[in-house]
């Protein structure tokens, strides 16, 4: 591993630190904070097919070391990324990641279609959303259906294409297998963990949609596991993610075999999270190999 020129499988990141898809909007609001050049990728937020609401309030609680989310993929939808995100982010020079999320697996093809002529730098196929009735994490709890969305956005682009794995599943590692059999080129992982918490006052979940995605550094041995367990069975690379706080937790998801790391939750925490966790892990990273 090292900082500079961080090869993952055809893209190449200026360094191995990146943001996780749906904790950092489309840029704009970080852009306010420091110089979104400093990053080797920007994940977006999840894209759908038409403009979606997400879900009812409340979307988020607050737990020990972490939170849990529903918010449903509420976006702008795929069309106005294109025309009103894309110019924006290539402002910077820093790689763009479309995350494409599907009710099915024709959405999921149609999306890909649709950025296969547009300019960005990879797409992220978020097989492992827990916020929505139907697709999301479905497709990332089976290996035949994580191998059939995987091969069929292949078949329609020639961009560079991640999967993004679900934790909520029993052994990662054959899901891992089909993404890398069917044409992925690199993985991310984890997404969130589904959780839950109560309200002891009204004794109702407080999440509207009562069970959502756990994040944040109580996910973080899970990830690092994950990670661990994946990398000895694929030769692709992997994007580690959940729970990383600062540059000590970015290098345990190296150490344990991922290539880039993504900060998620951290940047809720704290906006300067990205560019401190790149500060530090200069100190445990050599600049080229
Ligand atoms: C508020 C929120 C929204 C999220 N939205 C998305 C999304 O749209 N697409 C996706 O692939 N992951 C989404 N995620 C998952 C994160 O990208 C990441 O995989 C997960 O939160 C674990 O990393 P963390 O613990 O550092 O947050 C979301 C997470 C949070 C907290």
């Amino acid at each position: 591993m090292q900082m500079n020129n961080v090869d993952l499988n055809g893209l190449v990141l200026k360094n191995p630190v990146t943001v996780a898809s749906g904790t950092f909007g489309f840029g704009r609001e970080f852009s306010d904070f420091y110089d979104l050049s400093l990053l080797g990728a920007i994940s977006v937020k999840g894209l759908t097919l038409k403009p979606r609401e997400g879900n009812p309030v409340p979307r988020l609680a607050e737990t020990p070391m972490g939170m849990i989310n529903s918010v449903g993929l509420q976006n702008p939808g795929v069309e106005a990324f294109i025309r009103d995100e894309i110019p924006f982010l290539r402002t910077f020079d820093t790689k763009i990641i479309a995350n494409i999320n599907g009710n099915t697996l024709e959405e999921y093809v149609e999306m890909a279609k649709i950025l296969d002529k547009e300019d960005v730098d990879s797409i992220e196929v978020n097989i492992s959303c827990p916020n929505v009735k139907s697709g999301g994490m479905a497709f990332g709890t089976d290996p035949l259906m994580a191998s059939k969305v995987t091969s069929a956005v292949r078949n329609v682009t020639s961009k560079h294409i991640i999967v993004k794995l679900s934790p909520n599943v029993t052994d990662i590692r054959t899901i891992a297998k089909a993404a890398e059999v069917s044409g992925a080129n690199c993985l991310s992982m984890i997404n969130t963990i589904t959780g839950m918490a109560f309200d002891l006052k009204t004794r109702r979940p407080i999440i509207a949609n009562r069970i959502g995605g756990l994040s944040g550094p109580a996910v973080k041995p899970v990830g690092v596991r994950m990670v661990y367990e994946t990398a000895s069975v694929v030769g692709i690379p992997i994007i580690g993610m959940g729970g990383i706080m600062n540059a000590e937790d970015a290098f345990e998801y190296i150490l344990a075999g991922a290539s880039a790391i993504a900060v998620g939750t951290g940047n809720l925490v704290n906006p300067m999270c990205a560019p401190q966790v790149l500060e530090g892990l200069k100190k445990y990273l050599p600049a080229e190999v």
